[in-house]
């Protein structure tokens, strides 16, 4: 079986699916890897880390997707707009694995499905012990909570820590981290690590003791918060009612605080709104916003995704690409996790979709022509599928 592994083509990413080191790994188990020239040039690994692990180096794309059984990519196709549509050079039986946006695009999944690609999107990976390995989602977004600090830290026009100087003593930044899942917990790590005060709230309460242990202190809202763990850690939604209270008694710690990094959200769902421009009025001058989830709608009302907005002397930031500028690292967690996914996915070098495994299951979009992923579906306004068929597939 050949991997493939194309130049990425969505305008600001620095990421490659597949880092030398973990190409290594796949040849080890017996698969081939070929790389279009430059594909891991942004990220900082060069075509000659390539070739020392004994990939193969091809100039062309087309030469690429017509060599490659399977299509390791970041963002392929144009799931995300503005990337590069690779449909053409696509084949029917060829996989493609990577983050396909199914939510935010399902005519990506439609045009996969009528090409006959078999597509598994990264984003719908079950959160389960045994898919943590495969966990893409947890690694970009562990990045993005770290960066969202660093960001901040740039903005605010104010030092993090605690200074004892000859000049007198300075008052360390407050910083409030609203959402405190995988993002929110590194933001909060990061944060109190540079020597910040940090508060931190989430709707599920069972998250209070892993603020605590992070060295922040956890806001108590009350507000009536059962039913908001669903599985895997993640939340449910809540009714309009319950985030309008929760914007009103929010606001207070957002005033006070000079630094609020926002990670709220509920899979498949836009993100709460939870600051209101009111709240960001509140706010002194010179305090700065960063909305991790911009892209989903975000949660500042404020928040204009991948820009940066001056409201009354606050800064709101919306990046949507975080992870691709800790371009380096982030490629090789992208990497181990996808090789982590493959390794379950090809058994003696051959695909085995075994539609029992969970795994496999949540994760295919697209397969023998059809859009197979239920709630897809939904949105493509298709019937319901017939039952996954648990007969193992082989290429
Ligand atoms: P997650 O699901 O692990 O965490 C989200 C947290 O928000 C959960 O703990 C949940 O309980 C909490 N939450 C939900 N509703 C809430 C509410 N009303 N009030 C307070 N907390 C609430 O998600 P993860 O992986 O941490 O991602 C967080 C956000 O960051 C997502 O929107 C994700 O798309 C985004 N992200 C952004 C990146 C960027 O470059 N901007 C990169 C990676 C992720």
């Amino acid at each position: 079986m050949i991997v493939g592994v194309p130049v990425e083509t969505y305008p600001s990413e620095r990421r490659v699916a597949l880092v030398p080191s973990v190409a290594a790994d796949l040849a080890k188990a017996g698969l081939e890897v070929v790389v279009q020239q430059g594909a891991g040039e942004k990220a900082g690994f060069s075509d000659d880390s390539y070739q020392k692990v004994k990939a193969r180096l091809v100039p062309d794309r087309t030469q690429l997707f017509s060599s490659a059984d399977v299509i390791l990519q970041v963002n392929p196709l144009n799931a995300q707009p503005g990337a590069g549509d690779d449909l053409e050079l696509m084949r029917s039986g060829q996989i493609v694995l990577g983050l396909l946006n199914p939510f935010g695009a399902p005519q990506t999944a439609q045009k996969l499905a009528q090409r006959g690609v078999t597509a598994f999107a990264l984003e719908l990976l079950p959160r389960i012990g045994r898919a943590q390995s495969m966990d893409v989602l947890t690694s970009m977004a562990t990045i993005a909570g770290y960066k969202a600090v660093l960001v901040a830290a740039g903005e605010l026009n104010k030092f993090f820590p605690l200074m004892m100087t000859a000049a007198g003593t300075i008052r360390p930044s407050r910083v409030f981290v609203i959402g405190a899942g995988v993002a929110g917990l590194q933001a909060i790590a990061t944060a109190h690590r540079l020597g910040a005060l940090v508060q931190a709230y989430d709707v599920r309460p069972a998250v209070k003791e892993q603020v605590e242990s992070l060295g922040a202190k956890f806001v108590e809202l009350e507000l009536k918060t059962e039913g908001s763990e669903g599985s895997g850690g993640y939340a449910e939604v809540m009714d309009e009612e319950f985030y309008r209270r929760q914007r009103e008694m929010m606001a207070r710690v957002v005033a006070e605080s000079d630094v609020v990094i926002t990670t709220a959200a509920v899979v498949g769902r836009k993100a709460p709104m939870l600051i209101t421009e009111e709240a960001v009025q509140g706010m002194h001058p010179g305090s700065v916003i960063v909305d991790l989830a911009a892209e989903g709608g975000g949660n500042c009302e404020l928040t204009r995704p991948g820009e940066k907005v001056e409201y009354k002397g606050v800064t709101i930031l919306g990046p949507t690409d975080l992870p691709s500028t800790v371009a380096h690292h982030a490629s090789q967690m992208y990497a181990r996790n996808v090789a982590a996914f493959l390794h379950n996915l090809v058994k003696d070098g051959q695909l085995d979709l075994n539609l029992e495994d969970e795994v496999i299951r949540d994760t295919l979009l697209t397969h023998q022509g059809e859009v197979v992923h239920p709630q897809v579906r939904e949105l493509l306004d298709q019937p319901a599928a017939a039952p996954a068929n648990d007969e193992r597939k082989t290429t």
